[in-house]
Parts: structure tokens; C-alpha cells; sequence
């Protein structure tokens, strides 16, 4: 009797333990603008087929036009919604945004001091900012020549749209600094007091994949998918020569001499295709899900 008892016990305990060990740890997706939950089915589908038994986390809020919410506001909801997850999974969570998610996703890593987020993957999101008016960011409003959006987006009436938010004017450079109430604070383009403790948060993560291509069609410059931008004559500046990173603002320097930086550049990828490609799955994001 008491010998069944233990082997029950021993057993329960290997299972416990085998949950523990060879459980894949739990994905959480983020969004895009213009898009909701309905957009994630093929990669939640990907990554069940390939991580059977992964729960898959797709965060409903901010969706469609909703989206275009103010950028903090977001940070602030999704990282709510996040933090439950977060605390039932103590081993640790893989973070997943797409577009616009991937800088929402940079934001709430910042603001969230005991995150356990382990990979953090960025789906073709606009991380050093945006300049380019593709229809798809078209709205009401928004001018359609990019070399006049900045009228439109840098004051206070424009902050109040996500898109203008990281809308990176490289001509107005002191305009972007004064007015950018997200992407300037968040890249160290404006100074300020929270560097620090963002910095420190940012770097609890393991991994960054920054994933992303030039046949996107939507983030511009393309690069920025990568931490690249436009200097003010409009040629290209790499992650490496950008002011943040060398001067490691947020910590990207130290993320990538601890080996934990990794890109992922796919041609023929067109932007609202990214997280519907099994081929972008299997090459760029499978590996990192475990
Ligand atoms: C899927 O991604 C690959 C690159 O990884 C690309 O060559 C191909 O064109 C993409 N397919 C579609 C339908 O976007």
C-alpha cells in the first residue's frame, strides 16, 4: 500500500516535473494598426502544428480602428491584459508583435519591472519610427504627401493617433523631439529621468528577433524594421551607427554583446502578409518558441 502511495507520488511528481521541463513556454500576440485578433488564426495555427500543446495568448483590444488609440494608452491596456499571463507563467513567456504591437510590446517591456517576457519578437514593426504615407496608414485626415504629415502630426491635436506617435520626420528633427510623445522618449531621441529604470527593464528579456524585409511596402524605411533610419539627408543609417545604440540608450548595445540580438530579413514579404507566412515561421520565429 504505502509503496503504490509513493510510486503514485513519485509519478505525479515526474509529471509535474516533465510538464515543467519539456512545456513550451506560452505565446502572447500582439497586434498591428488597422488589424485585430481575427488576423492572428494562420500563425496561431503555425505555432500549435509545430509547439503542439502551446498556449497561444491573442491580446483583444485596440482593435481595428480602435488602433489608432494614442501609443502609451495601449502600452497601458495591453500590458494589463499581459501581466496576468505573465504571473501565471512563471518559467516565462515569448512576446509577439507585429507592426505597430512591436513598439507597443518595446513600451510595456520598459514600464514592467518583474517581467519574465524571455524572446521578444518583432514582426516587421517600425522600431527606430516611420516616414513614409503608404495607403495603408492613410486615415481621415492624414495628409497624403509625407513631407506634410508632420504638420499634421507634430502638436498636440496629431499625438492623440498612434500613428503620429512614431511618425519620424527626418527634415523636422526638433519638431519630432519637441512634439513625438512616444517614439522620442522611448529611443532616448528626447531626454529624460526614466532612461534608466526603461533600460533595466528592456534588458530582463533573453532574446530580441527583430524580423523584417524590403519588399514590405508599408514600414518605411523598411529598415526601420531593424533599428535603422534615415539620417536628414534621407541615406540610410544601420542599427550599429544609430545614436541609441551606440550610446546604448535603452540598452541594445548590451542586448547585442550578450549575443541576445538576432535578425531575421526576408524578401518578398509584403507587409500584411508577415504573420500569415509559413515560410517567415519556419525560418525566422519557430525556433525561438520553445
Ligand atoms: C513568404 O516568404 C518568403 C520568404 O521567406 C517569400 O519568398 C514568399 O514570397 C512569401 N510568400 C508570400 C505569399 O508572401
Amino acid at each position: 500500500m504505502k509503496s503504490l502511495q509513493t510510486i503514485g507520488a513519485v509519478s505525479l511528481l515526474l509529471l509535474l516535473m516533465g510538464a515543467h521541463i519539456d512545456g513550451y513556454k506560452p505565446v502572447i500576440l500582439v497586434h498591428g494598426v488597422f488589424e485585430g485578433t481575427g488576423h492572428f488564426e494562420k500563425l496561431t495555427e503555425f505555432i500549435t502544428q509545430a509547439h503542439p500543446g502551446t498556449e497561444v495568448h491573442v491580446i483583444s483590444l485596440f482593435n481595428d480602428l480602435q488602433s489608432l488609440t494614442p501609443m502609451w494608452k495601449q502600452v497601458r491596456g495591453f500590458r494589463e491584459k499581459i501581466k496576468p499571463i505573465m504571473q501565471k507563467f512563471p518559467d516565462g513567456v515569448h512576446l509577439l508583435c507585429y507592426s505597430q504591437g512591436g513598439l507597443i510590446c518595446r513600451g510595456l517591456l520598459y514600464k514592467t519591472a518583474r517581467h519574465n517576457v524571455d524572446t521578444f519578437i518583432s514582426l516587421s514593426s517600425p522600431q527606430a519610427g516611420q516616414y513614409g504615407a503608404t495607403e495603408y496608414l492613410q486615415f481621415p485626415l492624414l495628409p497624403p504627401l509625407k513631407e506634410f504629415v508632420f504638420n499634421f502630426c507634430y502638436n498636440t491635436f496629431g499625438q492623440h493617433y498612434s500613428i503620429c506617435n512614431y511618425w519620424n520626420d527626418p527634415h523636422r528633427r526638433s519638431r519630432y523631439q519637441k512634439s513625438s510623445a512616444f517614439l522620442a522618449p522611448i529611443n532616448g531621441d528626447r531626454p529624460h529621468e526614466k532612461m534608466k529604470v526603461w533600460k533595466k527593464n528592456f534588458l530582463r528579456i533573453k532574446n530580441l528577433v527583430l524580423i523584417g524585409g524590403p519588399d514590405d511596402g508599408v514600414i518605411t524605411p523598411w529598415q526601420s524594421s531593424l533599428f535603422g533610419f534615415y539620417d536628414k539627408k534621407e541615406n540610410m543609417v544601420e542599427m550599429k551607427d544609430q545614436r541609441f545604440y551606440r550610446k546604448d540608450l535603452f540598452g541594445l548595445k548590451t542586448l547585442d554583446a550578450r549575443g541576445g540580438i538576432s535578425t531575421c530579413v526576408r524578401p518578398g514579404v509584403q507587409h500584411l502578409l508577415w504573420h500569415s507566412n509559413l515560410t517567415v515561421f519556419n525560418d525566422c520565429i519557430e525556433k525561438w518558441l520553445t
